[in-house]
């Protein structure tokens, strides 16, 4: 096992730099997730890690040792791609043994090798099969214990669950999860889906741009996002934003309103927020609760449009002042669409940023 570190990262491919300076420390045994929207820079730094891209700046070190100019088979590192990359002429059990059989190892080492990723996959009934005779989810794991039969101390996943479907993806996530629990080797762990990061990170590393915008556990994340970006990547539907007057500043308490919100006091958690300036609220959808009567931190709007979903309602408004709102309900229940609606949010439960 091992832990990694990544100081000052950069990568550029002719002019471009798309990876623009990046820390992060990566304990020993530790499920950390790369997190960000398509291109900011997460499959380059996965393959910065196992070697498959030059590093143009900084210093990698995998274990105690500076890996900068290590070739990937010596980093000790596997890595699970989005594309399974199995062979079809192949059985599971060659597709599993190959980087085996590619060393030189003897057969009985192979055996011993390829019973035990299978049993750890639970796929023992597979082994004869051919590729073309597995559904998605079982190709995958095919391509996940070609990566344990390595015994590698680091695991790199780069968004391996993204071509499957949804009640796959559910299944195969709390595989990989068990997998972590199982091995407790290093997982670095590359998606854009959220509620992958939130469900299976120790760690969560948010990028945007190339660059790091926070770094914490899931929950961290969650109740304290340092910035806009962060607040409104993370949760699901995503944290509501309000432009703010800031009407007065008192020590670390701001009251702010604008035309659809009753004047309200919260906290200050980020700077920049100032007496006479204009602020940005978040609220989660989740923190909102309707049939408030008017008064401080009650929001006032116009019922759009509500989805049913049995345990969960979630209903689009409209603020008086023509925002869109959405507001998440842990229950079901009946709205008419248009009539008026009034939300209260707890100001303990929402963020105030600077704009
Ligand atoms: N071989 C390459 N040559 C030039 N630009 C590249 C190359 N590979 C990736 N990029 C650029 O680097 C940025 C980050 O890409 P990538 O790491 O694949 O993003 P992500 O995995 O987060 O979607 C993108 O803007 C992409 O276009
Ligand atoms: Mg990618």
């Amino acid at each position: 096992m091992a832990a990694i570190t990544l100081k000052g990262l950069k990568k550029s491919y002719g002019s471009a730099q798309v990876i623009k300076g990046v820390d992060i420390t990566i304990d020993d045994g530790e499920f950390v997730v790369f997190v960000g929207p398509s291109g900011c820079g997460k499959s380059t730094l996965l393959r910065m890690i196992a070697g498959l891209e030059d590093i143009t700046d900084g210093t990698l070190t995998i274990g105690d040792r500076v890996v900068n100019d290590l070739p990937p088979k010596d980093r000790g590192v596997a890595m699970v791609f989005q594309s399974y990359a199995i062979f079809p002429h192949m059985t599971v059990r060659e597709n599993v043994a190959f980087g085996l059989t590619i060393s030189g190892a003897s057969k009985e080492e192979k055996d011993a090798k390829v019973a035990e990723a299978a049993r750890i996959l639970q796929m023992e009934h597979l082994l004869d099969r051919r590729p073309s005779q597995l559904s998605g989810g079982q190709r995958q794991r095919v391509a996940i214990g070609r990566a344990i039969v390595r015994k590698p101390k680091v695991f790199l996943f780069d968004e391996p669950l993204s071509n499957l479907d949804a009640a796959l993806r559910m299944d195969m996530r709390m595989e990989i999860g068990k997998l972590h629990q199982q091995l407790g080797a290093t997982m670095v762990y590359v998606t854009h889906d959220q509620v992958e990061a939130m469900t299976l990170a120790d760690k969560i590393v948010v990028l945007k741009d190339g660059l790091v915008q926070q770094i914490g556990s899931p929950m961290d994340l969650y109740h304290r996002p340092e910035n806009l970006f962060v607040a409104g990547f993370l949760g699901s539907p995503s944290m509501n934003f309000l432009d703010v007057d800031v009407v007065d500043v008192s020590g670390d308490q701001a009251t702010v309103r604008n035309a659809a919100l009753d004047t309200v006091t919260l906290t200050i958690r980020h700077s920049g927020i100032v007496a006479g300036g204009k602020a940005r609220l978040g609220v989660r959808p989740q923190y909102l609760s309707p049939d408030a009567e008017s008064g401080a931190g009650v929001l006032h709007g116009k019922i759009v449009l509500t989805e049913r979903l049995g345990a969960e309602t979630i209903i689009e408004a409209m603020t008086t002042d023509g925002k869109p709102l959405i507001v998440a309900l842990a229950r079901d229940a009946k709205f008419a669409i248009g009539s008026q609606i009034s939300l209260r949010f707890d100001p303990e439960f929402s963020h105030l940023f600077a704009v």
